[in-house]
């Protein structure tokens, strides 16, 4: 293990860098935590092997190579349990386009998905996107109050033109990382209804929570897998969303194909720092990742206690994952909860858009100082309302 202590608590000026983050809030004293990108420095093995890219100087057409290939394929190895092959992997620009794609690969007008709600944004936009109908089935409460599948709710909803179900795993917005039993009870739904299985598990570097492993949803067994499209990528974890560089991982030849017919043409290659940034962040950082951890789990900690004694009428549950808190506002009885705190110096992401109306979510990937003022905010905005 690295003897490097990386810095997390540095306040970066992002203002006037293009941040979407930052800039919606650019003329104003509002301090954004809402959109998922981190307020943290990259890893430095992530910003020399860009540098020792950007000292090439010669930016061409990039196709997959050899480094980012072998970095995906060991760290799913090593890190998930998951062996792939080569030719099972698609890099792409981002998994925002990807998961557009797959409702079109993958269904026809006339064809509903389905996905479990409140939910990231796109997976609600991506089917009336493609003229498909789309079911909401709402999480529920389990005995433990952990967000989980409303299996039953899913039976009732389900019709015979679904197709395609969508799953985040871990979970934006709630932060559940699911366990065994629920996903093989998820597979077996999809097996029964003959769904192929969307799974978009962008976050699964990010569970926080010690006692928790995330298990990829392929290796629950070869059958599932072969009806299972994975996305991942290096972007939320490592924080190099502006890089762009996403993947899909697909077993099934007849899927892959399928999927690789919708993107011609539509879907542009990965750019040469996309690569360089995956290959590194896969290759080297693993002690950044941990000190992470470490540090998101102190800040997770933070906001949990302070809203438990500062602001006890902010409902929060559990989480095990991700840097998003999903915030239940709705016993302070807001007409626009996200507004209101806008308004009170601290942008929050709204809740209507995942289909989570009386919820803000906060993120809490940045350096603690900065949290602190956040909540600080939050509690004065509560208290002279
Ligand atoms: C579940 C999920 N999928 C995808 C994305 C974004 O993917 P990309 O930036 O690769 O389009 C996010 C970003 O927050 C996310 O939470």
């Amino acid at each position: 293990m690295s003897t490097i202590q990386y810095d997390f608590d540095t306040i970066p000026d992002r203002r006037n860098t293009g941040s979407l983050k930052w800039d919606k809030y650019r003329d104003s004293d509002i301090l954004p935590l809402w959109v998922a990108d981190m307020d943290f420095r990259a890893a430095p093995e992530i910003t020399a092997a860009l540098q020792k890219r950007l000292d090439h100087g010669i930016f061409g057409y990039t196709i997959p190579y050899e480094g980012p290939v072998e970095a995906v394929v060991r760290y799913l190895e090593q890190t998930h349990q998951y062996t792939i092959r080569d030719s099972w992997l698609n890099f792409l620009p981002g998994l925002v386009p990807a998961i557009n794609l797959c409702v079109h690969a993958f269904t026809k007008t006339g064809d509903s998905v389905m996905t479990a709600t409140p939910v990231y944004p796109p997976f609600l936009t991506a089917p009336d996107y493609a003229g498909r109908e789309l079911i909401k089935v709402p999480l529920c409460l389990d005995t433990q109050d952990r967000w989980t599948f409303d299996f039953e709710a899913m039976e009732s909803a389900i019709q015979p033109n679904t197709r395609l179900l969508i799953l985040c795993s871990p979970h934006n917005p709630v932060g559940r990382v699911f366990s065994q039993a629920e996903l093989t009870t998820l597979a077996d739904f999809c097996e029964r209804h003959d769904l192929i299985l969307i799974s978009d598990e962008i976050h699964c570097d990010l569970v926080f929570d010690p006692a928790v492993s995330h298990i990829v949803t392929a290796t629950l067994d070869p059958s599932i897998a072969q009806r299972t499209i994975t996305l991942m990528a290096p972007s939320k974890t490592y924080n190099l969303p502006g890089l762009a560089c996403a993947f899909s991982v697909i077993e099934n030849a007849q899927l892959r194909s399928r999927f690789r017919n919708a993107i011609r043409g539509i879907i542009t290659e990965v750019n040469c720092f996309g690569y360089a940034g995956c290959e590194a962040a896969y290759k080297l950082g693993e002690p950044w990742r941990q000190q992470l951890l470490a540090y998101l789990r102190k800040n997770y900690a933070l906001v949990f206690d302070f809203l438990k004694s500062e602001i006890p009428e902010i409902r929060f549950r559990k989480m095990d994952a991700t840097y998003l808190a999903w915030l239940d506002v709705s016993a302070l009885d807001l007409e626009n909860p996200a507004k209101f705190f806008e308004e009170h110096g601290v942008g929050l992401s709204d809740g209507l858009p995942f289909n989570g109306s009386g919820h803000v979510r906060l993120n809490f990937g940045c350096p603690r100082e900065r949290l602190q003022e956040g909540l600080a905010r939050m509690k004065k905005a509560v208290d002279h309302r």
